[in-house]
């Protein structure tokens, strides 16, 4: 497994090696979730870039930048394990050299939901896949349905800015009790480890409700809300039911495709989960 540190680097790898290549960003902290992704690359492509970058432009004040989980070296091991051919590890000075000052920015998609709890977010997380994507230039790109409004935000990106790459979604990986796997879960205090499945019980109420032929948006997102409430644990960030495009909030009936999310806090952990309706 090849290790690169630079985006220079990076373009001469890909350059040495025209075949069909997938890239799979992340954070680091792997997690099942993470190798789900890679184990598709390394399956769909003849070659699998890996990327970990803990992305400061992401991050906003009072966030979890400084204590974001990091473990290089057992990252490495796993991904050395899955057989990926190299690991694009940029150093923030290399991402972000001194006088640094240009910005993608995906509009209205980008202000809902988790955008409008974390104002320069999507900024952050635009900017760094496409540079990501322009120093690889991979053919496919795998993001998790987890964080489902930045797979439509990086999906809208691509296609606005005639990126040349497939986006390919990969469902969300649980816990045996449901919780969805995230690197921020292992901040979790026993107590609220215990409570956080209580997440994805709120979207199956919720969901269960809709099979049964509930269309009412208040009435679904009523059913989730109250499954959280009855948890004292968790403080409820935001309960949302968005057309599943667009994100923008369904008043009314939900008749076409749907996404049911949210977002709630435990003690200093704050988590989000979702799920497809229609
Ligand atoms: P990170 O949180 O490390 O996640 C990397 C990728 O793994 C994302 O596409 C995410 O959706 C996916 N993922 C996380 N948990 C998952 C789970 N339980 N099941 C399936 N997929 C899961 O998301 C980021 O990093 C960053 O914002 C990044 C895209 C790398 C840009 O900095």
């Amino acid at each position: 497994m090849d290790a690169l540190a630079t985006p220079a680097e990076m373009r001469a790898w890909r350059g040495a090696r025209p075949g069909g290549l997938g890239l799979v960003p992340t954070m680091g902290a792997l997690h099942e979730g993470h190798l789900s992704l890679v184990r598709r690359s390394l399956a769909e492509n003849a070659a699998t870039v890996a990327s970990i970058f803990v992305n400061p432009a992401q991050f906003g004040p009072g966030e979890d930048f400084e204590r974001y989980p990091r473990d290089g070296e057992r990252d490495l091991r796993l991904l050395r394990e899955l057989g990926v051919d190299a690991v694009y590890l940029p150093s923030p000075a290399a991402m972000y050299p001194d006088g640094y000052e240009t910005w993608v920015t995906v509009d209205g998609l980008a202000r809902r939901l988790e955008g409008a709890s974390r104002p320069a977010h999507f900024r952050g997380v635009a900017t760094v896949v496409t540079k990501l994507l322009n120093a690889v230039r991979p053919d496919r790109a795998y993001f998790g349905r987890k964080d489902a409004q930045q797979l439509r935000v990086v999906r809208r990106l691509a296609r606005d800015l005639d990126l040349p790459v497939d986006v390919v979604a990969c469902d969300t990986v649980r816990e045996p009790d449901g919780l969805a796997m995230s690197s921020r879960n292992a901040y979790l205090s026993p107590p609220d480890r215990a409570a956080a499945p209580v997440l994805s019980r709120a979207l199956a109420a919720a969901a269960a409700r809709f099979a049964a032929g509930e269309r009412s948006s208040d009435a679904l997102r009523a059913a989730a809300r109250a499954t959280l409430e009855a948890e004292p644990r968790a403080a409820i960030d935001y309960v949302s039911l968005a057309d599943s495009a667009s994100l923008a909030e369904i008043a009314g009936e939900a008749d076409g495709p749907a996404l049911l999310s949210l977002a709630a806090r435990f003690g200093p952990v704050r988590l989000i989960d979702n799920v497809e309706l229609g």
